[in-house]
């Protein structure tokens, strides 16, 4: 074997292969900083919305105005990730994955600037902006990374190695939550620092992607670039025999051009795709319905309950609960499968959350109960990383083949987002009301995912794309789709680039 070649699950990796999913997941760290950073800098931002208020209008800024200036900063962030994550398909089928990451870079850059330098021009507009910017390009982060991961990924990794977005995004989560603590970056002065630091790995990003091959699967079945397709696979490989992976996506591209161009519309429309669209919903929906975001929202009080003297360490470890699982997930990805860790996660979560609330609920009568909440905030956490967290973002790209693929990427997204967005909004408002009864709901809520995904979610482990929506067709037409599959379809590009191809060699 050639130096500096490595064996992973009998795959073996190149340099040129791990480089590029490291420069990939980047996106995803810079996606999960601007999730964490937003919350130990409260006070202080408010504080500067409120000396800003005075250096203009000459009066302290009246609380109500400040607790929406402050909602929207925090919200704004969901809506830039709607909208934007809407374009993904488009947007990657335009430039290729590639390009499309490259350019993002440029909203992380000009929405981290914006922030940073708000301050600075006594300005909460810019840093509203720079929260709207930064929500686009996670936005497009969170498609385009598991998109270009899942594409380039052999089949035997694929899961652990759409693994490793969530992972990113939770070591970003807990970077942020590092860096913002007050000896560090959480000070008056310091603070647009920590905001502006998201513009680092965004830099690294950008200096590295033009080292990374753009994905063979995107040159081969949507461009009909067959020669560049295999200059990228034996890049990616390290082989110089790619014929048995250009055989499989020759397959994919062959059955591709017997569908119709699929619009976000036919998604619905069209019996082939509504059974899996429906699935990719409802997984993005038991991701974020789960109260995962709730429980790192309420993590705070409740360990003040518990006695934990800075409860800000104790939230930091929680962050290191999830980076730990989300670890453990990617291990057991492709040995347990997507479907029994999915179920085993949010199965462990629905009872987490009883448990928790049975504690809240005995706190006052019973001290040490806090200390149970406690655990089962911590099991929850895990619970997520191991199923929900993860696989959902990559789950949508199995499900479908090339054609349907970024619309169904688009309507995850979207979906992903809309629910974070609801979550955010109206979490405070339902748990004032329930008090801690709310995370009853949550437990329902997961109770009917689980439910769902035991009678409609199948297995991808170890299949081809192909093998996965054939699987579809078969049980959405009884089989009748499949008998077009004998055809002879190739399309003349994929002639042309042959011929082309093989005078080359
Ligand atoms: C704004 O600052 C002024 C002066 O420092 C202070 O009296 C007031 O309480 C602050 N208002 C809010 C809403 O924090």
């Amino acid at each position: 074997m050639p130096a500096g070649f490595q064996q992973l699950g009998g795959e073996t990796v190149t340099g040129t292969f791990v480089l590029s999913v490291f420069t990939a997941v980047l996106g995803s760290l810079t996606f999960g900083y601007n999730i964490g950073v937003i919350n130990a800098p409260q006070k202080l931002i408010e504080e500067e919305y409120n000396a800003t208020w005075i250096h203009r209008y000459g009066m302290p800024i009246p609380s109500g105005t400040l607790t929406s200036l402050w909602s929207l900063s925090v919200a704004i962030f969901s809506i830039g990730g709607m909208l934007s994550s809407f374009c993904v398909g488009f947007v990657s089928e335009w430039l290729g994955r590639r390009k499309a990451m490259l350019i993002n870079n440029l909203f992380a850059f000009i929405g981290g600037s914006l922030m940073g330098l708000s301050k600075l021009c006594l300005s909460f507009e810019m840093m509203i902006m720079g929260r709207f910017i930064i929500g686009a390009y996670c936005g497009l982060a969170s498609g385009l990374t598991p998109m270009y991961i899942g594409e380039i990924a052999p089949t035997s990794l694929r899961g652990a190695l759409g693994t490793l977005h969530q992972l990113a995004i939770v070591t970003g989560i807990l970077i942020a939550q590092i860096l913002g603590l007050e000896v560090l970056l959480g000070t008056e002065d310091l603070w647009p620092i920590l905001l502006g630091v998201t513009v680092l790995p965004t830099v690294l990003q950008m200096a590295l992607l033009p080292f990374c091959p753009e994905s063979p699967r995107f040159l081969y079945i949507v461009r009909c670039q067959e020669h560049l397709a295999k200059r990228g696979l034996r890049r990616l490989t390290g082989k110089q025999e790619v014929g048995d992976m250009l055989a499989e996506m020759k397959e994919e591209k062959r059955k591709m051009e017997m569908e119709r161009k699929v619009s976000i519309l036919e998604l619905f429309r069209s019996p082939l795709y509504r059974q899996p669209i429906i699935i990719s919903i409802l997984l993005q929906l038991s991701q974020q319905l789960s109260g995962i975001n709730a429980i790192f929202y309420y993590s705070t009080s409740i360990f003040l309950k518990a006695g934990v003297q800075s409860p800000v360490y104790a939230t930091i470890g929680a962050g290191v609960v999830n980076c730990a699982f989300t670890v453990v997930s990617l291990f057991l990805i492709e040995r347990m499968g997507r479907r029994t860790l999915h179920m085993l996660g949010l199965a462990g979560m629905s009872i987490c959350a009883v448990i928790m609330t049975t504690a809240l609920a005995l706190l006052d009568s019973v001290p040490w109960m806090s200390y149970i909440s406690m655990l089962a905030i911590f099991g929850f956490v895990a619970f997520f990383e191991v199923g929900p967290g993860p696989i959902p973002w990559f789950f949508v790209a199995e499900l479908f083949s090339q054609g349907p693929r970024p619309a169904a990427m688009a309507v995850a997204g979207f979906s992903n987002w809309t629910a974070n967005f609801i979550i955010g909004m109206c979490f405070q408002y339902v748990a004032d009301l329930c008090g801690p009864y709310v995370f009853l709901i949550f437990a329902f809520l997961l109770l009917i995912f689980l439910i769902f995904t035991f009678f409609r979610v199948p297995e991808t482990r170890g299949k081809t794309f192909d093998q996965i929506s054939a699987n579809f067709h078969l049980r959405s037409a009884g089989g009748m789709m499949d008998m077009d599959l004998d055809m002879d379809l190739d399309k003349p590009c994929t002639e042309l680039d042959y011929l082309g191809d093989e005078s080359i060699n």
